[in-house]
């Protein structure tokens, strides 16, 4: 069998200047949701029969997961405009033949460790130098509760090789951090366990692996006491193939929101939105600052709400951000760090640990960059407090170049910045974007000109 390697091997950085650019105007449509494109595959390829999914985002993440599925046994293939997963049942995954090379993917890695823990296979699984970096620690513990065990790292990184057990213990979980990748590795490794496997969540984080097992047919009950979660799986699944249509992800969206709202004359329609309440945080604190973000025809797809959003240039006012609302927006920190940059007085950010262990440590590669495009940024440890400019363009940067660390959120970040910005801004290197928004850097630009 071949290695299940997905990224196409380029090896000289892609630089890129983003700069001040006219109004956003026009509709546009962002890539499928990262989290429901891992999901539908991992699930689709669970199940017995065949799973159809549309509107499915092919970035380097989620195709990581597809040649991970098909090593393990499944087919995973796109005819026409729909992808087709044919499983191989709960239970089935089969011995992979190489290592699973995971790219840049924390997602495809913490998730599909929960899968192999209760199969009776071996796997290894590698990364790039910023997956490797990442602390696998918080998978490693509760699934090896579960009976996996796992060798080649003293400090908990990749590359890693876990053995699956079959059949595997269920276990009541408290999660430590508020991680849906930890839930989620938990939930899934449940799914080949006899029993009920149970996971306490204290913070609610995002909910797609509760909602989409249960649309596949598998038996999760979710019970809310005293503000905690406490979602329980009950084992030998069955589940049944789905078709699936995957919504507009708000993280990428969130960067053509931020941008027209800092750049004078937007007005922009971003279509079909996933709006999950534990995702749509960013959207509730933008219009906090005096953001216009208005959301038209609410509706269901896939079994998500989604609306289109229309957004017009806003003067953005500095805010305390309330750290409890941090899981429902974990990804889009960056991107606000941007916003709060152009407002007016201060934005004040905390609670957010979390961002140092993300493909960056996103606190410190943020107010590096945006201090280098002339910002006011004090970082503290638990997260960023920016002093505005009013609504002035921040300066740029004519002769640096932005480190982005092999960050696709990093960069999309301070693509945004550079429109806002008088000199520009120069991305060192484009190339993670792939990762979750291919063709960001045009469609950034397009709905600019
Ligand atoms: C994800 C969960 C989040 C998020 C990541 C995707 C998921 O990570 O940052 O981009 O699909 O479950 P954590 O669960 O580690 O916070």
């Amino acid at each position: 069998m071949p290695l299940s390697k997905t990224a196409p091997v380029i090896d000289q950085p892609a630089p890129h200047r983003f700069s001040a650019s006219g109004p956003l105007k026009g509709r546009i449509r962002v890539p499928g949701d990262k989290s429901i494109s891992h999901r539908s595959i991992m699930l689709g390829a669970l199940a017995v029969g065949e799973t159809r999914v549309t509107g499915l985002l092919e970035g380097e993440d989620v195709m990581a997961t597809a040649a991970a599925m098909r090593s393990m046994g499944a087919r995973v293939e796109k005819i026409g405009e729909e992808w087709r997963i044919h499983g191989v049942g709960v239970g089935g995954l089969l011995q992979p033949q190489a290592a699973l090379d995971m790219g840049n993917s924390g997602t495809s890695t913490r998730l599909l460790m929960g899968l192999v823990a209760s199969h009776g296979v071996t796997a290894t699984f590698t990364g790039d130098a910023s997956l490797s970096k990442r602390p696998m620690g918080r998978v490693i513990e509760p699934l090896s509760q579960m009976g996996a065990q796992f060798h080649g790292s003293a400090d908990g990184t990749l590359p890693l090789t876990m053995q699956g057990l079959c059949p595997a213990v269920p276990i009541e979980y408290r999660l430590p951090v508020a991680s849906a990748q930890v839930k989620s590795a938990v939930m899934l490794a449940g799914l080949n366990t006899p029993g009920i496997t149970t996971v306490i969540e204290p913070v609610p984080t995002r909910d797609h692996s509760e909602r989409m097992l249960r649309g596949f047919g598998a038996d999760v009950e979710v019970e809310e006491i005293d503000g905690e979660r406490i979602i329980r799986v009950h084992g030998d699944a069955d589940l049944r193939p789905q078709t699936i249509d995957v919504p507009g992800d708000p993280s990428s969206a969130a960067f053509f929101v931020v941008a027209a709202l800092l750049v004078e004359g937007s007005d922009l329609v971003i279509e079909n939105v996933g709006l999950n309440p534990t995702r749509a945080g960013l959207f509730d604190v933008l219009r906090q600052m005096g953001g216009s973000i208005e959301e038209q025809d609410r509706r269901e797809v896939g079994g998500e709400p989604v609306a289109d959003l229309r957004v017009k240039h806003s003067t953005l006012t500095g805010i305390d951000v309330d750290p409890a609302i941090a899981p429902s927006m974990i990804d889009e920190f960056p991107v606000l760090f941007v916003a709060a940059s152009l407002a007016e007085g201060i934005t004040t950010t905390s609670g957010l640990e979390e961002l140092r262990v993300k493909e960056s440590d996103r606190l410190s590669a943020m107010a590096a960059a945006l201090t280098g495009a002339g910002a006011q940024i004090e970082e503290r440890e638990d997260g960023l407090v920016i002093t505005g400019t009013g609504g002035e363009p921040l300066r740029g940067s004519s002769n640096s170049r932005t480190k982005t660390l092999l960050d696709h959120r990093i960069a999309m970040s301070m693509a945004v910045c550079g429109l806002a910005s008088r000199d520009g801004v120069e991305v060192d290197d484009t190339r993670p974007i792939a990762t979750s928004f291919p063709n960001f850097v045009a469609r950034l630009e397009g709905a600019a000109s």
